[in-house]
């Protein structure tokens, strides 16, 4: 890997928001989705971008970060 790789690997993405919690995580309530959770990533470093693959875990050890997915559920009727 080149420097910037592992430069790029060690830097936190999240400079401000929300910093005193451990993971920043939002769910929306929605009524129209076929799975009851669906989790898309925030942090960039997913194998399976858009969708969550909990890469953000190994990122928040490797920074410091606080990074987490948005998470959308599935409204019971
Ligand atoms: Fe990016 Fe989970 S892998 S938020």
């Amino acid at each position: 890997r080149s420097w910037v790789a592992v430069r790029a690997e060690a830097q936190a993405i999240n400079p401000e928001i929300r910093k005193t919690e451990e993971k920043v995580v939002d769910s929306v309530m929605v009524a129209e989705l076929s799975k009851p959770l669906t989790a898309y990533c925030r942090c960039w470093r997913s194998g399976t971008f858009p969708l969550c693959d909990g890469s953000h875990v190994k990122h928040n050890k490797a920074t410091g970060d606080n990074v987490g997915p948005l998470l959308l559920k599935k409204q019971k009727e």
